[in-house]
C-alpha cells in the first residue's frame, strides 16, 4: 500500500491511538457487536455434553468412554487450573480428544472470575489458553465458557474481538456443587423425564465420579430417550468450532505454565 506521507502519518497515529485505547480499556466499540451468548442447542433431539475445568488426569479415560459409546462431547479447557495444560500426558489426552472429533473450547487460563478483571487482564486470561491450544493443536477455539458462566458487557466485547461466542448451559449435573452421584443421576432422570427437545449439559471432568459413575449412566439414559449426541458447534446447527485451524507446534521450552515465561 502506497500512501502520501501526510496520510501515512495520520494512519499510523490512528493505529497507535487505537492500540493505546485498547490497552487502557477505553476504546469505544460502537461498531463492534457484542459476542453471541448461547445457552441452548437448536438442533431438535440433540444433547451436547460439555466438560469443564480440565484437562485433568481423567481426560484420557473420559475420551475413551465417549469414543466407545460413539458420543461426541465438548471440552472447555483451562490452561492452569487443576493441572497445567502443557503437562505431556495431558497434551496427549487433548490430542486424543481433538483427533477423535470432540470439540475443544476455552474456559480461560486460570479460572478467574472474569467479571472482576480489567480489560487487559481479561484478554490475558483468554489469550494464554488460546496460545496453548494453538501450540498443542494448531486451532483457535470459536467458543468460550467464562468461569462460573459469568459475563458482563466488557467480556462480551472482548470475546467478540477475539472472534469467540460464549456458551453456557441449560442443565447442570451439579457435580461442581459437590452433588452426590445419586443426586446427579436423579437430576439427569428428572431432566430426561421432562424430555426437552434439547439439552446442553454442564459437568466437570476433574471429578472422577462424574467420569466413571454419572457419565455412563447419563449416556445410557439419554440414548434410551432417543437423543443424539452432538458437539456444541453441531448442536447449534453446524457452526465452525474453530476460528482458525492450522498446524500444531513442536513442543519447546515455552510450553510452560510458568507465567513469567509466557508474557
Ligand atoms: C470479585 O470482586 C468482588 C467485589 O470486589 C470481591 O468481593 C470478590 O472476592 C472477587 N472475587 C474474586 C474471585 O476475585
Ligand atoms: C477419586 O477421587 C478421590 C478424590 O476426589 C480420590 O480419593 C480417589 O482415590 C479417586 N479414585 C480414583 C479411582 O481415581
Ligand atoms: C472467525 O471465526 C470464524 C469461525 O467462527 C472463521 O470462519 C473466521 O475466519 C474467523 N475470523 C478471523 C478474522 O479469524
Ligand atoms: C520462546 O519465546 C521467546 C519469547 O517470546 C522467543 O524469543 C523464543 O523464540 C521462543 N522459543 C521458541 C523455541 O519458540
Ligand atoms: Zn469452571
Amino acid at each position: 500500500m502506497i500512501m502520501r506521507p501526510s496520510v501515512f502519518v495520520t494512519f499510523v497515529a490512528t493505529i497507535l491511538a487505537g492500540s493505546l485505547d485498547i490497552a487502557r480499556g477505553t476504546m469505544q466499540l460502537a461498531a463492534r457487536s457484542p459476542a453471541r451468548v448461547y445457552g441452548k442447542c437448536t438442533v431438535p433431539n440433540s444433547v451436547a455434553l460439555t466438560f469443564d475445568d480440565g484437562p485433568y488426569v481423567y481426560l484420557n479415560d473420559l475420551v475413551t468412554l465417549l469414543n466407545r459409546e460413539s458420543v461426541k462431547g465438548t471440552f472447555f479447557f483451562n490452561g492452569n487450573n487443576w493441572a497445567c495444560i502443557y503437562n505431556p500426558s495431558l497434551t496427549d489426552s487433548i490430542n486424543l480428544a481433538y483427533h477423535s472429533g470432540h470439540q475443544i473450547a476455552s474456559h480461560t487460563w486460570g479460572h478467574k472470575r472474569m467479571t472482576n478483571l480489567t480489560w487487559d487482564k481479561m484478554h490475558d486470561e483468554m489469550w494464554r489458553v488460546e496460545q496453548a491450544l494453538l501450540r498443542i493443536l494448531g486451532v483457535s477455539p470459536a467458543f468460550m465458557r467464562p468461569p462460573y458462566g459469568e459475563y458482563n458487557p466488557t467480556l462480551l466485547e472482548a470475546a467478540s474481538m477475539r472472534n469467540q461466542s460464549i456458551v453456557n448451559w441449560d442443565f447442570d449435573s451439579e457435580d461442581g456443587k459437590s452433588a452426590t452421584v445419586v443426586r446427579q443421576k436423579a437430576l439427569y432422570d428428572e431432566a430426561i423425564a421432562r424430555r426437552p427437545s434439547t439439552i446442553l449439559s454442564l459437568q466437570h471432568e476433574v471429578h472422577n465420579t462424574s467420569v466413571y459413575e454419572t457419565l455412563p449412566y447419563a449416556i445410557r439414559k439419554l440414548k434410551a430417550a432417543g437423543y443424539k449426541f452432538l458437539t456444541v458447534a453441531e448442536c447449534l446447527g453446524g457452526l465452525p468450532p474453530y476460528g482458525h485451524v492450522g498446524k500444531p507446534e513442536v513442543r519447546n521450552a515455552n510450553w510452560t505454565c510458568n507465567q513469567a515465561l509466557l508474557i
